[in-house]
């Protein structure tokens, strides 16, 4: 993790206590997701947005319509979605804090439940926390040779 995404980071979590404290954990899916899909082309369609998330094309209606109310996304022809200057930062923000729980899950060892882990606690990590594990991973990166101890001390 860059001081870049950090700031993304601690940035979008403020703008979240501020404004959008009321984001549910679907909605940060959602938002993570579009942002996601959204990198190459700067928008994403409603469709890959089911697909990408496994839902039916009524429930991203549904989700993407509270988005737009909290002024994250907005709505156009052909079913497009754009994230406005606020979701695009918070959606950061929560690309952000998965990639860094997802990085952490793998340095620390974890397999075949990484992803799903990743998506489970990054609803429920505190600042604090993700503050530290972003910590504990930047130092274990910066010392190959405590990461090979602590790989050895597990499978001994
Ligand atoms: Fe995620």
């Amino acid at each position: 993790m860059g001081k870049k995404e950090e700031f993304y980071t601690f940035r979008g979590y403020s703008l979240q206590d501020q404004e959008t404290k009321s984001l549910t954990a679907s909605m940060e899916d959602y938002l993570e997701m579009i942002c996601r899909l959204s990198e190459q082309d700067g928008f994403t369609r409603t469709t890959d947005l089911a697909s990408a998330l496994n839902v039916q094309p009524p429930s991203v209606t549904r989700m993407v319509r509270r988005l737009a109310d909290s002024d994250l996304v907005k709505y156009e022809r052909y079913g497009m979605l754009r994230l406005t200057d606020k979701g695009m930062e918070l959606g950061l923000s929560l690309l952000a804090r998965h990639q860094a729980l997802e990085n952490f899950l793998r340095l620390i060892g974890v397999e075949g439940s990484v992803l799903e882990d990743t998506e489970r606690m990054e609803h429920n990590v505190s600042e604090t926390t993700l503050k530290r594990i972003i910590e504990l991973a930047d130092f274990l990166q910066q010392h190959p040779d405590l990461k090979e101890k602590f790989e050895r001390f597990r499978s001994s």
